[in-house]
């Protein structure tokens, strides 16, 4: 028998609740609910019969977690944060099935942010008290207001360095394979060039280029690692943040001059966001397009780089 705490004044209708799990006065757990181990359900928290929650979750205060809602291990859901699950509600009429939505392994939500239905918020993520969020929030990203926009990544860090454009060649980053790369620049009063001799210049043979462009501000990119593709990514035009990820250092760089681009290698995690009105991208990439390349997953991107 699992042994796990519940307060006197809880009502506690669910036989499935882990071992050191506390459940606090005035919370209500239906009773086909299944709650992992050492949880902490703080008061006046509303849990139906279509809910798991994992291990090691914090509820605060005033939350209600409906039909539909899966939160995995380590989740923080902060005070009187809304949960839904009906995108057309309307009285005395029952969907056969509820909008399900998934808070991923570590996330947090903060207080008062409202979680739209079908919503899939990413490993790690935090969701800004009082944020709004109406698409799915991918791993690691923070985001804020009404709609729920990107604003950063955790635990990554913002490289800073001092492109020179007068130079050529590489700046290093701490990511594994990742590196900057001044291109040779010609400033001219008639107007200025940048050029790449692709068989000089680059690590790998050029198979394809493509071109990224109209790339409304508030969304994100390249959400994806891929198995053997290398890219090399040129801002002709504009800015962009770059983050990139080998599983175990993130960080972010700032595209926002042509004659500075970015070695993408494979079995590296890459988002794209903070894209200005102008930005146009130049993708050169090793291969030829292969929809088998792309892993966006981040989980299964952990596992292939185990
Ligand atoms: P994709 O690389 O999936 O972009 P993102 O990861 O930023 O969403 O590309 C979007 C679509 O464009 C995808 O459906 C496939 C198509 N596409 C090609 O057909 N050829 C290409 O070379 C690329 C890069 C994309």
């Amino acid at each position: 028998m699992s042994k796990f705490f519940q307060h006197p004044q809880a009502l506690v209708e669910s036989n499935n609740i882990g071992k050191g799990t506390r459940i606090w006065a005035f919370a209500h757990v239906l009773p086909g609910a299944q709650i992992g181990k050492n949880c902490n359900i703080c008061d006046h928290v509303f849990i139906e019969n279509d809910v798991i929650v994992g291990n090691r979750v914090t509820i605060k205060c005033g939350v209600y977690l409906w039909d539909g809602i899966r939160l995995a291990d380590d989740v923080f859901v902060g005070p009187n944060a809304t949960f839904t699950n009906d995108n057309f509600p309307r009285s005395k009429q029952y969907l056969d099935e509820f909008s399900q939505t998934f808070v991923d392994k570590g996330a947090s939500i903060g207080a008062n942010a409202t979680i739209l239905p079908g919503i899939r918020i990413g490993r790690c993520a935090m969701v800004g008290a009082g944020a709004v969020v109406t698409r799915h929030v991918p791993p690691f990203a923070i985001v804020v207001e009404n709609p729920a926009k990107i604003v950063g990544y955790v635990e990554t860090k913002k490289q800073s360095f001092e492109p020179d454009s007068a130079k050529q060649g590489t700046i290093e980053s701490n990511v594994g394979g990742v590196f900057l790369q001044q291109i040779k620049h010609v400033n001219d009063l008639r107007g200025d060039l940048i050029v790449t001799e692709l068989e000089q210049d680059l690590p790998f043979k050029v198979k394809r280029i493509f071109f990224i462009y109209n790339v409304p501000n508030e969304r994100v990119r390249g959400e994806h690692v891929h198995k053997k593709l290398h890219e090399f990514i040129v801002c002709l035009c504009g800015g962009v943040s770059i983050v990139a990820d080998d599983g175990q250092i993130k960080e972010e760089y700032r595209l926002d001059r042509p004659w500075l681009g970015i070695h993408i290698p494979p079995r590296v995690w890459r988002a794209l966001y903070k894209f200005s009105q102008d930005t146009i991208l130049a993708v050169y990439a090793s291969h030829e397009y292969d929809s088998t390349d792309y892993i966006r997953d981040y989980s299964e991107f952990l596992d292939m780089i185990k």
